[in-house]
């Protein structure tokens, strides 16, 4: 295929290493954010977010002119939308969100022209990549040779660089046209299989993906839950049972957070509430572990206070969503945190992979061992690991959620 301009408009986690890789295989790339300072930092190629090597290949293309970086979109051959998808919260199922996705593609309808791909890669309800060519279309856009796909993305934070590229990927298409084409284009970039189907498919396959792990994770966090009433180790029943050559259980922790895991399943939740039931109670599941974990830590804090005749002090260990990483959002340690802190407990959390946070008093490892009455491992870090292996995480007043000390 010639290299053609590309404009990917959100240049967040998936959006900006998606610029700066195609920039590398030679594409022009438009970025396109609402947000000024990600624009000017990145047009002085530098990068607003963590991710390990994405600094190198933006420096690399905006010192090539390969990559620049705009409040509004600018014409190009190629669209990607790469906005952010959440949930409306408030009572009820949560609904999905998709209002970025189609004030993002209403951005785009005065530029896209006859031939042109529009690809949306945010991660949406069945029936989103549909909406966004009736957006084009009711803007006076003449659909027929324009190909409209949807091709969700699959990174794993941390190794976004290397999956962007090595892992297969799913194209739907609104029409053959549209899958055959937009598949085309991810050729040029993509060393993994790229797998076509229909738009609608495509869109359900990410939501399954997701919700696979979260009913996982839900099936590990319900035996921890049973195993704890019945004085049973969970991690070592867990150990045993998968040594069964056809089971392979996860590991259970304080709960499911992140963007992504604790959010789509409720997408499929949303579209049909009566029959999506292991879905949504894998959801719920999830989310009452979170609880379970704050009355227990709430438990042990009651029997330290009945035995010092004083206020106990409580240190959250871990506030990320997942070991080994500085991203907090909807992240269950926090929450847990949160809650003790707003119900009058005294908390200091050991969170080694940021260094201030403007809710919780951050405190080193070694400080919260020696205050603290009441220990809660909420994240399994390796940091934590390394103290549970010197034998520096002892004692009934550990609360291990995370299996680190074992
Ligand atoms: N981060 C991940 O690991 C990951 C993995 C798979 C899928 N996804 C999905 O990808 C999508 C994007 O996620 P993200 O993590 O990159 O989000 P993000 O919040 O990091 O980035 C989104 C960016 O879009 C910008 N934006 C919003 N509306 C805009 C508009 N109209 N025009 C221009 N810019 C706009 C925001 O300012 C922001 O910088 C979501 O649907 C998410 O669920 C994310």
């Amino acid at each position: 295929m010639q290299k053609k301009v590309v404009c990917v408009v959100g240049l967040g986690y998936i959006g900006l290493p998606t610029a700066a890789l195609l920039a590398s295989t030679g594409f022009e790339v438009i970025g396109v954010d609402l947000n000024a300072h990600a624009v000017e930092t990145i047009n002085q190629g530098r990068i607003h977010i963590v991710e390990p090597d994405l600094d190198a290949y933006v420096r690399s293309a905006v010192t090539a002119g390969r990559l620049k970086a705009y409040a509004r979109p600018q014409a190009a051959d190629i669209y990607m939308i790469c906005v952010p998808t959440p949930f409306h919260a408030g009572e009820g199922i949560p609904q999905p969100n998709i209002d970025y996705v189609l004030t993002a593609t209403a951005s785009i309808a005065g530029l896209v022209k006859p031939g042109d791909l529009v690809i949306l890669e945010s991660t949406s309800p069945v029936g989103t990549t549909r909406k966004m060519s009736d957006v084009l279309s009711e803007a006076g856009v003449d659909m027929s040779q324009v190909h409209v796909a949807y091709c969700p993305e699959r990174v794993l934070p941390g190794k976004i660089m290397t999956e962007l590229v090595e892992n297969d990927r799913v194209v739907g298409g609104l029409t053959p046209e549209a899958t055959t084409a937009v598949s085309a284009f991810y050729k040029t970039f993509v060393r993994g299989a790229v797998l076509e189907t229909d738009a609608a498919t495509a869109e359900m396959c990410k939501l399954t993906e997701n919700s696979y792990r979260d009913v996982n994770i839900a099936f590990a966090n319900e035996l921890s839950l049973l195993c704890a009433k019945s004085g049973i180790n969970v991690w070592r029943l867990i150990e045993l049972a998968n040594r069964h050559p056809r089971v392979n259980i996860l590991q259970p922790g304080t709960g499911v957070g992140g963007h992504c895991i604790a959010v789509d399943p409720w997408f499929i939740v949303a579209s049909d509430p009566d029959n999506a039931r292991i879905i949504r109670t894998a959801r719920e599941v999830n989310n009452y572990k979170t609880e379970w974990v704050i009355d227990q830590i709430k438990i042990a804090v009651a029997n330290a206070s009945a035995a010092t005749g004083r206020k106990p002090k409580v240190a959250c260990l871990g506030l990320a969503f997942k070991p080994d990483i500085d991203d907090l959002r909807e992240s269950p340690a926090v929450h847990v945190a949160g809650a003790l802190v707003a119900q009058g407990y005294d908390v200091v959390a050991v969170e080694p992979n940021i260094t201030s946070h403007d809710k919780f008093a951050l405190v080193t490892l070694e400080e919260a061992l020696r205050t603290a009455d009441v220990v809660a491992i909420l994240v399994k870090h390796r940091q934590f690991i390394q103290a549970a292996n010197s034998g520096e995480l002892k004692g009934g007043a550990v609360l291990d959620f995370c299996g680190v000390r074992e």
